[in-house]
């Protein structure tokens, strides 16, 4: 009763309201919003910190910017979304936001296309080494299975296409990132209705912001070449495992290509079986069969590990 009171209380004004309704429609910042609702931001920012106290809201940080989004877990999750439904869809100022909205969306993704024509060229680049990735992607939907997932975790997501991928038997999605730029691609990405269960933040694969024994399944697809102690990262990714949680590395066979390294900034050139299976069983995790497509040069290997 408590908890509907305050929500109902912090939800019944005006620009709140409105405001509640534009982060159902997705994860907008403070100058977002501000932009929008043509309100100064201390005004904007006071309002939002009322229906983050009530629940309604979630906040969270992303470097220098401030998100807010619908709750969507927690006692006031499901009334913000009542309240989100039984506004009316013919309001003249809510539409009006919504059309600001949607600028403010063309801009972002303006800015995110730009920066991803700008490095396409180099990932085609290292695409055309190895087996195209629609198989790639095939290969890993088989490996996980048709099962449903409670909470996915997609470590380096970039552009987000990994958790796309399981977008539809996932419960729970979560991509990390420590680009910024990449995230607001994977944000452009997955604004549709479709993908609401699936967010991106912003965090380290060393030091992940997420607790343990939490995540079901978790994926570091074409992401751990990048690093130099793959070990701690694979220890990092199994910390966050439930018991019976399943960690899936997809990555290059040990190579040659020295190019990779100075043209792409590679940090290792592939990976042996020992040597992840290795850092699996460190880090608690019973590696599991190894499968492989074969490419020229660069053959894409699949390994998996159970949290024991
Ligand atoms: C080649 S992209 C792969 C993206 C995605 N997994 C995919 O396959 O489409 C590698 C990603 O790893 C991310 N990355 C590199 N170092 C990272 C770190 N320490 N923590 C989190 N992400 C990292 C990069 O920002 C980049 O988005």
């Amino acid at each position: 009763m408590e908890v509907l009171l305050a929500g109902l209380r912090a939800a019944g004004e005006p620009t709140r309201l409105r405001l509640l309704a534009l982060c159902a429609h997705g994860e907008l910042s403070v100058t977002e919003l501000t932009q929008i609702l043509s309100q100064s931001q201390p005004r904007v920012s006071r309002h939002l910190k009322l229906l983050v106290e009530a629940g309604l809201l979630t906040r969270f940080r992303e470097g220098s910017l401030v998100f807010y989004r619908i709750s969507e877990s927690g006692d006031s999750a499901h009334l913000a979304r009542t309240l989100v439904e039984l506004l009316p869809d013919d309001d003249t100022e809510l539409t009006r936001d919504l059309g600001r909205l949607d600028q403010i969306r063309h801009k972002r993704a303006e800015i995110a296309e730009n920066y991803f024509q700008e490095n396409a060229g180099q990932w085609n680049k290292i695409r055309a080494l190895h087996v195209p990735e629609a198989d790639v992607e095939q290969r890993l939907l088989q490996l996980v299975g048709t099962g449903s997932i409670g909470s996915f975790l997609d470590i380096g997501t970039g552009t987000g296409r990994v958790l796309e991928l399981f977008a539809a038997q996932v419960e729970r999605g979560i991509g990390l990132d420590l680009s910024s730029e990449m995230l607001a691609i994977a944000r452009t990405q997955l604004e549709r209705d479709e993908f609401r269960h699936l967010q991106v933040r912003k965090g380290d694969m060393y030091n992940m912001p997420i607790d343990n024994e939490s995540i079901d399944v978790a994926t570091l697809h074409l992401v751990l070449h990048y690093s130099l102690e793959p070990a701690l990262v694979i220890t990092e990714a199994a910390r966050t495992l439930t018991t019976g949680g399943r960690l899936f590395i997809v990555d290059f066979d040990a190579h040659q290509e020295e190019r990779l390294r100075a043209e792409h900034k590679h940090q290792r050139l592939g990976f042996t079986d020992r040597e992840i299976n290795q850092c699996m069983v460190q880090a608690g995790l019973v590696p599991g069969p190894v499968e492989s497509l074969m490419g020229d040069p660069l053959t894409v290997k699949f390994w998996q590990g159970v949290r024991a």
